[in-house]
């Protein structure tokens, strides 16, 4: 349980700095439970927590996590430069609060990311010692063979890593798809091993994080949702 005054909350909430949330309350642009808040100092408990700004409600959340389905052409960086960032994705006030992505997805692969504004689970989830599966579907201009995915199975040699990477588990979805599961997140990591297995992707999508599926999550390209406890948990595996 904590206490705090309206203009803090609504400033934790990344509705803008201290000095315009408390111009929010004054324009009479806050309501709570129907009624326009005029005091602008009054002590709230945040806990459930639900308010109204400029007619939309939002709830109190000290930290937010969610998971958004990529679509292509959007770019993980803080700072895009070719492309849409996925933020542009996302109400304003997520950026305000620095919701950020959890790891990256490059410009033209879509599926599953994960974004939150809590360090702490950033850090865990990025981790290489969580040992957290991730799962792509990854297209391929030649089609899939035994012998390509016993390759990715074993491990294939990239440039600038000192030992090959291996799948976890790799099989074949059809002439040209495969499925590809990989504890690691390396820099481009899947159309590396498929190059390095003398392959092209051509398309990659993500389709799970842990145990998390994002067909469970039922998202549109472009969409995204608030995870629950219990799709939270879903993403922890390993210790
Ligand atoms: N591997 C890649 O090559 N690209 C991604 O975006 C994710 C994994």
């Amino acid at each position: 349980m904590s206490k705090h005054t309206l203009d803090r909350i609504l400033q934790s909430q990344g509705f803008g700095t201290r000095k315009f949330c408390l111009r929010l309350v004054e324009d009479g642009e806050v309501s709570i439970n129907g009624e326009v808040i005029a005091d602008k100092r009054l002590y709230l408990e945040t806990e459930g927590l639900r308010f109204t700004v400029y007619g939309e409600e939002w709830l109190y959340r000290e930290h937010i996590y969610i998971a958004l389905n990529k679509p292509a052409d959007y770019e993980c960086s803080r700072k895009p430069s070719h492309h849409p960032g996925v933020l542009s994705l996302l109400p304003e006030q997520f950026s305000l609060r620095d919701v950020q992505p959890v790891g990256r997805l490059d410009h033209d692969t879509t599926g599953m990311l994960l974004m939150s504004d809590d360090g702490a689970f950033i850090h865990a989830q990025s981790s290489p010692k969580r040992h957290i599966p991730k799962v792509y579907v990854a297209t391929t201009q030649e089609a899939v063979t035994p012998a390509l995915i016993s390759q990715l199975l074993k491990g294939v040699k990239l440039h600038d890593e000192p030992a090959p990477l291996s799948a976890i588990v790799c099989e074949q979805l059809d002439t040209h798809r495969l499925q590809i599961v990989l504890e690691q997140g390396k820099y481009h990591q899947v159309k590396r091993m498929l190059a390095a297995a003398e392959n092209h992707c051509t398309a990659l999508r993500r389709s799970q994080i842990g145990e998390l599926k994002l067909e469970a999550l039922n998202l549109a390209e472009g969409q995204w949702c608030y995870l629950t406890e219990a799709q939270l948990s879903q993403l922890v595996s390993g210790s």
